[in-house]
C-alpha cells in the first residue's frame, strides 16, 4: 500500500500533535511542516524538513496531503493552494470566519478534485456517533429541541493570544463551532437564528475583544428550536448538549462527563469519550483550578489531555484510511463534502448580522 505524505501547515498546539498522531498511522509519513515561529522542534521531532512557502510545499513529489492547523483566519490561503497544487485536504475548525470564505475554499477542492475534510472533532466522540446512533434508532422518538452551553470564566492573561481577537479567531461561537456543529448534524439547518450578548466583564489590556456572553436561538422547520449558550463571563462552568425528543433525552455533559439517556425505562449511563479514565481526567481537569474556570485553551508546546488525544487520533485515522481508498461512512459524509463545514459558518454568520443589526436573520440571507 502507497505511503501518503503529509505536510503540516501551523504546527502550534494542534497542528504538532495532529502531526504526531498521523506519523504513527499504518502507511502515513509527515514529510514536511511549514510555521513562521514553531515549525524547527517539531521537524527535529518528527524527522521532517521545514518548508518556508507554501507554493515550494506543495510542488514537492513527497507531498500527498495536508494537515491545515494554522490559527482560523489563517486557513484560506493554505488550503486553496493546496487544492490547486492537487493536495489533499484537513482542515482545522472553524473553516473560516465568513461563509463567502469557506464556500471558496470547499469549491476550490471539489474543482481540483481533492479531499477536503473538516476538522470538527466533536463528531469523532464516541458519546456522539452513540447518540445520533439511538437517534437514528428512534430511542428518543423525534428530536424536538437542542440546548447546549459551553461557559467558563475567564482571569485576566499575561499576554493576549490569537484565541481572544474576534478578527482572528471569529470569537467564542466560531472559535468553537463544535456544539453548533453537533446540533446542526442532529436537527440540519435552522430557518432564522437570532444572537444577542455582548462584551459585559472582560474589557481592556489584560483582555482580548471578543464577546464574553452570547445567548443564540435556532428556529428550524416544524416547529423544532435550539438554544446554545457561550462565554467566559460565567464563574459557574457548564458544558454540554442537551437533546430532547418526543420519547427521550440524551444528555453529553463535557464538564461532570458522562452521557445520560433518559426513556420510559428510566436513566442509563454511557462514556462520553473512549474511556472511564478519559471521562475522569476530563471531569477533573474541570473542577481543578488548571483552567479559568473552565475555560482551556492551548498553546504552542503543550499537550492535549488523553481525551482529546484520543479523539484527534480517531479524526487522524479517518482522514489516512479514507486517503488510502477506504469507504466513508454516511455518518461522515457532511464532513468530507464540505456540507457541515458551510452549514455552520453560514450559521454562525446570520447569527453575527443577528448580533449586530439587532434581529432575526434567515439562512437564506447567507446562502441564498
Ligand atoms: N478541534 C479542536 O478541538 C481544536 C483545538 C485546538 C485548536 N484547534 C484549531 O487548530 C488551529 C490551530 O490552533 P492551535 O491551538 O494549535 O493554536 P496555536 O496558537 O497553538 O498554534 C498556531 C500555530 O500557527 C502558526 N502560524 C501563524 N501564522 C501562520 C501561517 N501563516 N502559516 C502557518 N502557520 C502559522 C503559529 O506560529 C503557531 O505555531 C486553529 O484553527 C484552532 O481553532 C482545534
Amino acid at each position: 500500500m502507497k505511503t501518503i505524505g503529509y505536510a503540516v501547515v501551523g504546527t502550534g498546539y494542534f497542528g504538532a500533535e495532529l502531526g504526531r498522531i498521523m506519523k504513527e498511522q499504518p502507511n502515513a509519513k509527515i514529510v514536511a511542516v511549514l510555521d513562521p515561529e514553531n515549525a524547527e522542534g517539531i521537524a527535529e521531532e518528527l524527522g521532517c524538513d521545514v518548508e518556508t512557502d507554501l507554493d515550494t510545499l506543495y510542488s514537492r513529489e513527497d507531498v500527498d496531503a495536508v494537515i491545515v492547523a494554522s490559527p482560523n483566519y489563517l486557513h484560506k490561503e493554505p488550503v486553496i493552494k493546496a487544492a490547486e497544487h492537487g493536495v489533499q485536504v484537513f482542515c482545522e475548525k472553524p473553516i473560516a470566519l465568513s461563509y463567502e470564505d469557506c464556500d471558496q475554499m470547499v469549491s476550490t477542492c471539489h474543482e481540483k478534485g481533492v479531499t477536503f475534510m473538516a476538522g470538527h472533532v466533536m463528531n469523532f466522540f464516541r458519546s456522539v456517533r452513540h447518540a445520533k446512533q439511538l437517534i437514528n434508532d428512534g430511542v428518543i422518538g423525534e428530536v424536538l429541541y437542542c440546548h447546549s452551553a459551553r461557559n467558563g470564566w475567564e482571569e485576566p492573561q499575561p499576554s493576549i493570544s490569537w484565541k481572544k481577537i474576534r478578527e482572528k479567531s471569529g470569537g467564542h461561537l466560531y472559535h468553537h463551532i463544535h456544539e453548533l456543529d453537533c446540533i446542526q448534524f442532529i436537527m440540519g439547518v435552522p430557518e432564522e437564528v437570532t444572537m444577542v450578548g455582548g462584551n459585559v466583564a472582560h474589557s481592556g489590556e489584560e483582555f482580548g475583544d471578543e464577546d464574553d456572553m452570547l445567548f443564540i436561538t435556532l428556529q428550524f422547520p416544524n416547529n423544532k428550536y435550539a438554544v446554545l449558550e457561550y462565554g467566559s463571563a460565567f464563574h459557574w462552568p457548564e458544558h454540554y448538549v442537551l437533546i430532547q425528543g418526543t420519547k427521550g433525552a440524551i444528555k453529553i455533559d463535557m464538564k461532570d462527563v458522562a452521557m445520560t439517556v433518559k426513556t420510559s425505562e428510566g436513566e442509563q449511563q454511557y462514556l462520553v469519550h473512549e474511556t472511564k479514565e478519559e471521562d475522569d481526567e476530563r471531569t477533573s481537569i474541570y473542577h481543578g483550578t488548571e483552567m479559568d474556570g473552565a475555560i482551556m485553551y492551548g498553546k504552542p508546546g503543550k499537550l492535549p489531555p488523553k481525551w482529546l488525544h484520543s479523539i484527534m487520533k480517531n479524526e487522524m485515522k479517518y482522514f489516512n484510511d479514507l486517503l488510502h481508498g477506504e469507504e466513508p461512512d454516511e455518518e461522515f459524509k457532511p464532513l468530507l463534502t464540505g456540507e457541515a463545514a458551510r452549514s455552520a459558518i453560514a450559521t454562525a454568520d446570520a447569527l453575527t448580522i443577528s448580533r449586530f443589526e439587532d434581529r432575526k436573520v434567515k439562512l437564506s440571507e447567507i446562502i441564498g
